[in-house]
């Protein structure tokens, strides 16, 4: 009797099945490591071998990375000890001369009779400059202020910080409407909302810390504030180095937007919010 010589054929199916393994395994590699990367090479901005290194995840010295401009900076200040020196020379006499236009509207000591008007009194120097720069070089939206900054030197614009920053603050007290300890308002202001990355508004602001150029908000104007917090939240305002504040912004709520309008107004002797808000 003859029997089939199953070992035999059970050998030459191995043989197929590594020889098909093996064909498919080169042309992955082909493919993968070679023909698309060979194809995506120019796109990419790497040459060829560039890609090839890239594909299979080694570094290549020689690949040409491109550098790409990723536009603009928000605004042309920055915190250099330079820009700091120049602000401490500030003349706050000459300031108060050119400050006569812009009392209609800031009103005589930088507080405002207009809630669409910012208060500049209780801000510090820096951040009352900082806008005034940004307005004239165009990074903040100037349709308003430009007419009032373009013709200024940036020494006029120093001089003018100097004065309003002179003034006390709007802000004179914590009035009881400010909002109960646990008030959605009160916690983003002392807290913040870690699990949405927004950290305290305090922790810029004041009074936990400052960082520079954030300007104060207690007894802000509480329309314009809503304003600024919505065109930062659209990126309509986009002049904070490093996006600092539309990062925050963008991560409000309309809602929570209004409650925190509300909470800096009420931080104010001078301004009593409208009955019934
Ligand atoms: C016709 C009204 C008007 C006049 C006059 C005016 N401003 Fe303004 N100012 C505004 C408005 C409105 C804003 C809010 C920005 C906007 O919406 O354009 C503003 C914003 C500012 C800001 C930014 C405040 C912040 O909290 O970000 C500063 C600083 C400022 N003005 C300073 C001045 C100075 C200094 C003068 C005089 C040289 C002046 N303004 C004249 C209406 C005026
Ligand atoms: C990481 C720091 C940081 C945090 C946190 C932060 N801000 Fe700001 N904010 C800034 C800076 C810096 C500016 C000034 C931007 C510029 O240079 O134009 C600013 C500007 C603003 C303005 C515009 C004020 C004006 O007068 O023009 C408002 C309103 C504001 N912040 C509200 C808030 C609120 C409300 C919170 C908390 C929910 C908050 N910020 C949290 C840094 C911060």
């Amino acid at each position: 009797m003859i029997t089939p010589d199953r070992s035999s054929s059970r050998d030459s199916r191995f043989a197929v099945w590594i020889g098909t393994t093996l064909t498919l395994f080169i042309a992955a590699v082909a493919i993968g490591f070679v023909w698309l990367p060979s194809a995506q090479a120019g796109a990419s901005g790497l040459d060829l071998w560039g890609a090839i290194c890239s594909a299979v995840g080694l570094p290549n010295r020689n690949a040409r990375i491109p550098v790409t401009v990723t536009g603009q900076p928000a605004s042309s200040i920055a915190w250099t000890p330079e820009t700091r020196l120049l602000l401490a020379q500030g003349n706050a006499a000459h300031g108060a001369a050119l400050a006569t236009t812009c009392n209609n509207c800031h009103g005589s000591a930088g507080v405002s009779d207009d809630a669409i008007f910012p208060n500049l009194a209780g801000q510090s120097v820096d951040a009352i400059y900082k806008q005034m720069e940004d307005f004239k070089t165009g990074k903040r939206d100037a349709a308003l202020m430009g007419v009032y900054v373009n013709a200024l030197s940036s020494q006029d614009l120093r001089d003018l910080a100097a004065y309003f920053a002179g003034f006390p603050s709007a802000f004179t007290h914590t009035s009881p409407e400010a909002g109960s300890v646990d008030s959605p308002a009160r916690r983003l202001v002392e807290v913040g909302d870690p699990l949405r990355g927004i950290a305290s508004c305090a922790a810029c602001h004041g009074p936990m810390g400052v960082t520079p150029g954030a300007p104060e908000l207690r007894g802000q104007q509480r329309a314009y504030f809503e304003e600024q917090l919505q065109a930062l939240a659209t990126g309509r305002r986009h002049n904070d180095i490093s996006e600092q504040m539309r990062t925050v912004a963008r991560q409000l709520t309309p809602q929570e937007i209004s409650q925190l309008a509300a909470y800096y107004a009420n931080l104010s002797a001078t301004h009593p919010p409208p009955v019934g808000k």
